[in-house]
């Protein structure tokens, strides 16, 4: 089975109850309107790449563990389109789900695909409960406070922000959390592979505040230019369009080097080098670049 495949079929067990027939008509909709179909998945395929490299000798919690990241972050992007936070109008190409759907409803979808994350590892403790209880913890620490992604979204809040505590929760802690939970999922040391998760989750936040400034709606499939209309800290403010590509360079080439040995070290150097690669933006015209 591809990592796509395997990823898109553990989504689609995570749905089946809302597919069943006896969830709210609208709920299940937006349930799966906001699952399906997905962006890049990068979250899952990293955590799945991960478990691979570590052995992924139980298959079904490195399947729950993948599921339960995306279900987190889907559920945390529809939280964030709301109009009590960026108020975005479309999400992946397509209207977002308070506007496809209603308010509360959005709010719903949310909460309900925050909690069938957890119910995923859950269900998939049988197999191996200690290890279960650990991919718990991991995703809690990692979507909630102080370090995770509701701190994150809180620092949008205060008066005063560090943009890289900023960065690190809101965006780098469910990276941190897809390394260490493909690890623990394998039965291997989640703190070996904090480092990786934490460069590329940062790397990633600095090419989408990249991708915010230099791209328009469509190319993106939401809202561009929402840091300066959100008048949101982003890197391309405080660092200028070249000095964020070159901490991107910096941030990129150092997550390869903090790659533990392991069995599937290679095949993770390559797909880290796969992830540098897209992630970098294809600069056009700098003149259209906006800036606060
Ligand atoms: C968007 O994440 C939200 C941020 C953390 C910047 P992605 O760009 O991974 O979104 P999808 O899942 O591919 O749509
Ligand atoms: C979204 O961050 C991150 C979370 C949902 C936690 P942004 O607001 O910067 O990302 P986009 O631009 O809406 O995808
Ligand atoms: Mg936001
Ligand atoms: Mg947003």
């Amino acid at each position: 089975m591809t990592p796509q495949t395997r990823i898109e079929t553990a989504l689609d067990i995570a749905l089946i109850r809302s597919r069943a027939g006896s969830c709210p008509p609208k709920l299940a909709s937006a349930l799966e309107y906001a699952v399906k179909p997905g962006g890049a998945r990068i979250r899952p395929t990293i955590c799945l790449n991960v478990a691979r490299a570590c052995g992924d000798d139980a298959p079904g919690l490195t399947d729950a563990a993948c599921a339960a990241i995306e279900l987190i972050h889907c559920g945390s992007l529809v939280h964030d389109d709301l109009p009590a936070f960026d108020n975005a109008d479309v999400r992946r190409g397509k209207p977002t789900v308070h506007k496809a759907w209603s308010e509360p409803l959005a709010v719903l979808t949310g909460d309900t695909l925050i909690i069938m994350a957890f119910e995923q590892i859950a269900l998939a403790a049988r197999s191996d409960a200690l290890r279960a209880a650990t991919l718990t913890l991991e995703l809690a620490r990692y979507s909630g406070m102080p370090h995770g992604i509701c701190a994150g979204q809180a620092w949008e809040s205060e008066a005063q922000v560090d943009l890289s505590a900023y960065h690190r929760a809101k965006t780098g802690a469910l990276f941190t959390a897809a390394t260490r939970m493909g690890a623990a999922a394998a039965g291997a040391d989640p703190e070996a592979w904090t480092e990786l998760g934490a460069r590329i989750g940062e790397a990633f936040q600095v090419a989408d505040d990249l991708r915010d400034a230099l791209y328009d709606e469509e190319t993106l499939g939401k809202p561009a230019g929402q840091d300066v209309v959100n008048a949101r800290p982003n890197a391309v403010s405080e660092l200028g369009v070249q000095g964020a590509i070159k901490r991107l360079d910096d941030i990129l080439s150092g997550a390869i080097s903090s790659i533990p040995s392991c069995p599937g070290e290679a095949a993770l150097c390559e797909m880290v080098r796969k992830t540098a690669e897209r992630l970098t933006p294809v600069i056009p015209n700098l003149a259209s670049v906006r800036t606060a």
